[in-house]
């Protein structure tokens, strides 16, 4: 993978986010997570470029985005082999299976430790920011809290910013 400028970031990250998915893995070598996200932005916040995750607290990776300082978006394109590790990744939890060994994911270690993967595409390295929880109070639009936290959706989302700190692409 070749590091490169994060002003040469080229992407339509509304459809690279929103249709092709990304992983979201927080943690070291010997103890990590990953799982598919499909939620998020990427944008430019106190002068810096800054990504926006939301991570239900259900959720085994929550528990490593929360304990460590960084975590990565690994974008891993829309092949066949891609879905099915983003269809995975996305539908069982690290709780309950080893997510490596059933995708044939090769994790990367970067030279602050953190974890990406051999087939990712594009990798973005972030720092964290700001976290909180959202609120139900802030929802204006009330359908939107009843449609995606309403029923058993789950609970509400926990809100990363963080500072995207380097880039990789293997294209
Ligand atoms: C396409 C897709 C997008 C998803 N986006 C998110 C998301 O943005 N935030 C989130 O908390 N869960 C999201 N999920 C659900 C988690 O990926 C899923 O619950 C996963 O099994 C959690 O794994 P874990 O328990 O190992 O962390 C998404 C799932 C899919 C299939």
């Amino acid at each position: 993978m070749r590091k490169i400028e994060i002003s040469e970031l080229k992407e339509n990250f509304f459809e690279t986010i929103g249709k092709e998915w990304m992983l979201i893995t927080a943690g070291q070598e010997k103890s990590f997570n990953t799982m598919t996200a499909s939620w998020g932005g990427i944008g430019w916040l106190w002068n810096r470029p800054v990504v926006f995750v939301f991570i239900r607290p259900e959720r085994y990776t929550y528990q490593f985005t929360e304990k460590n300082d960084f975590f990565t978006l690994s974008f891993l394109g829309f092949d066949n082999q891609a879905r099915n590790t983003y269809n995975l990744c996305g539908t069982k939890s690290g709780r309950e299976i080893d997510k490596i060994k059933e995708t044939g994911l090769k994790p990367l270690i970067t030279e602050n430790g953190n974890i990406t993967f051999e087939q990712a595409r594009l990798t973005l390295e972030c720092r964290k920011l700001y976290v909180n929880d959202m609120n139900t109070d802030s929802f204006l639009e009330k359908s939107i809290l009843d449609k995606w936290y309403g029923g058993n959706h789950g609970n509400l989302h926990h809100i990363y910013i963080a500072e995207i700190i380097s880039a990789w692409t293997n294209e």
